[in-house]
């Protein structure tokens, strides 16, 4: 009787060991799969809040492509002293007890035209808003990943937006218009977007004052090699 109970205990324990690593089969079976769908590439997944003004994503490019022009705020010209291109020098102009206080927010909204900044055209309601949000946020020196895809390069998508942030504050009026299709796909075809975003110093070198980030570049140069589709 004894060895009955013995042996049907096993039976139980031994059918109980088959009965769960039949469980964990399936378990197995789905790690490869589950492993495929991991993103293959990091920089796809964002982590950027949009209700957070960062310095490297929103502000840099702001000053980089509205006030760093020729004759402004460049490491060249130094008008005022001021060099717009880095976290430091931008600071300075900051308050963040009182941001609507600061010199840079009075410029921002001036209509006074020896004072006000950019000198020619005030920038967007938006960018204004994003450099407030930034110093009310307390003006720190922060990125986020945006989720830059560079096998991406349609031109609204993808393109577009690349030059709107890096390029039109030099380029939306004057000699090189690039603001829409057809104006960026002249300088593609004449070959001085390819010359210019590969350059490496003045004056070719665009944009002049800053670099754009690696996977931007990278769009615009797949662009290019595509024939600069619309
Ligand atoms: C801070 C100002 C500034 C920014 C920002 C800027 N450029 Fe320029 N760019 C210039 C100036 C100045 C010239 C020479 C005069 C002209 O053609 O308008 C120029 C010229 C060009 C030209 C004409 C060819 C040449 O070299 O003369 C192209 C193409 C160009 N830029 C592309 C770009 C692109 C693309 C971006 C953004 C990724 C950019 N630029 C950002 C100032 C700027």
């Amino acid at each position: 009787m004894k060895n009955l109970l013995n042996i049907s205990i096993i039976a139980i324990f031994g059918l109980f060991l088959l009965l769960n690593s039949c469980e964990h089969k399936p378990k197995e079976l789905i790690k490869p799969a589950s492993k495929d769908t991991i993103v293959i590439n990091p920089n796809s997944v964002t982590n950027c809040d949009s209700s957070i003004a960062y310095f490297k994503n929103d502000i840099l490019p702001i000053f980089t492509s509205n006030c760093t022009g020729s004759g402004c705020h460049n490491a060249i010209d130094k008008v005022e002293g001021l060099v717009l291109t880095n976290y430091k020098n931008i600071l300075k102009l900051a308050d963040t007890q009182n941001p609507k206080g600061s010199d840079l927010w009075k410029v921002l909204v001036s209509t006074d035209p020896n004072k006000m900044m950019p000198r020619t055209q005030r920038l967007s309601a938006s960018d204004r808003n994003k450099i407030l949000k930034w110093m009310n946020q307390g003006a720190k020196n922060d990125s986020c990943n945006a989720g830059c895809d560079s096998t991406k390069y349609a031109y609204a998508a993808d393109i577009a937006p690349i030059i709107a942030k890096n390029c039109l504050g030099c380029h939306a009026t004057g000699t090189t218009k690039i603001g829409s299709y057809i104006d960026l796909f002249s300088q593609y075809q004449n070959g001085n977007l390819l010359t210019d975003l590969n350059a490496n110093s003045a004056p070719r070198k665009m944009p002049p004052n800053t670099n754009l980030s690696a996977c931007d570049k990278k769009k615009l140069l797949k662009w290019i090699a595509a024939g600069g589709p619309q």
